[in-house]
């Protein structure tokens, strides 16, 4: 029986959590917060669905007690602060590479076997923390941020194109900030047929530069960072790797001279499989693509430095 612990019954959390119960992805699965109470209501709550929403799974909420999550195999890290209107992810950092570091500790004290996604910001920096501090091979440590990008950059060609969001596909790679998304309009399909058939140039750019900002663009209107597409996106990564779907995801992987890059974590697409990522695929990119490549991991390198700076690493 699969085991997958959430850290961290925030709105991500939590809903990540109700997403892997709905759609009984493990046997058994666990809430645990800092905040007293906070887990235990959020399960409690969520059991009181199970017989309307038809999910059978054992779900535990606790608080602080890392035992509960003894012998998980995938462990979910959402624990941090949220973004407030006006910031970026990259603020976060000060506060969450502390937090990080600590659960990553006691996760895998319980847990030495489990494959550690973590979601929280900023979550490039925050995962290349998380695997330095873990030593754990890069194929079980990883981040998610490009599934929820890509859903984002689906949404946006699809309201555009008119057309149902499930037969649009596209991706985006890089990182998981407002400024360093890459998102790949040149090879986003409607049923398999380029998108720049049905939109124009300056549409797709508006759609790029939508996505890009569409973490800040919720968390204006809603006052802190967005959950339900958040949520949804980990939870879908979880049931890839439990479920061994080998599905491919963008995700926050470490580069090892794929698109030129080393002793990096940032997005590409990956296959997603029991055994965390089974391998990176590296596409082919044009030359503005690559130079926005390089843009990115330059970017997300200067975020890694500020974690020695402030004595993380
Ligand atoms: C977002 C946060 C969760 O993009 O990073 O909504």
């Amino acid at each position: 029986m699969s085991k997958v612990t959430v850290v961290g019954a925030g709105n991500v959390g939590a809903t990540c959590f109700n997403n892997l119960a709905i759609k009984q992805v493990a046997g058994e699965l666990v809430l645990i917060d800092i905040k007293e109470g906070l887990a235990e209501g959020k399960v409690l709550d969520m059991y009181q669905t199970s017989t309307l929403m038809g999910f059978g799974c054992t779900l535990t909420g606790v608080t602080n007690d890392y035992s509960r999550t003894a012998g998980s195999d995938v462990v979910v890290i959402t624990s941090g602060m949220p973004r407030k209107p006006g910031m970026t992810r990259e603020e976060l950092i000060g506060v969450n590479a502390g937090i990080v570091k600590e659960v990553v500790a006691n996760v895998l004290k319980y847990s030495p076997n489990a494959i550690l996604l973590i979601v929280s910001n900023p979550m490039d920096t925050m995962t290349y923390l998380a695997s330095k501090i873990s030593g754990l091979p890069s194929n079980r440590v990883f981040g998610m941020g490009g599934a929820l990008d890509s859903a984002r950059f689906k949404g946006y060609l699809a309201k555009a194109l008119g057309a149902n969001s499930n037969d649009v596909d596209g991706m985006v790679i890089g990182g998981h900030g407002d400024t360093t998304m890459i998102p790949l309009t040149s090879k986003a399909s409607y049923k398999g047929i380029p998108v720049s058939q049905f939109l124009d140039e300056a549409t797709l750019k508006q759609i790029a530069a939508d996505t890009m900002v569409g973490g800040a663009t919720l968390t204006k209107m809603l006052g802190t960072s967005a959950w339900y597409a958040p949520g949804a996106a980990a939870a879908m990564v979880v049931e890839s790797i439990i479920n061994d779907t080998k599905k491919v995801f963008p995700s926050c992987v470490h580069l090892d001279g794929e698109y030129g890059q080393k002793d990096i974590y940032i997005g590409a697409p990956a296959v997603i499989g029991r055994n965390g990522i089974e391998k990176v695929i590296e596409l082919k990119l044009n030359d503005e693509e690559k130079q926005a490549f390089e843009k990115s991991a330059e970017a997300v390198r200067k975020t890694n430095a500020v974690l020695k700076e402030i004595g993380a690493l």
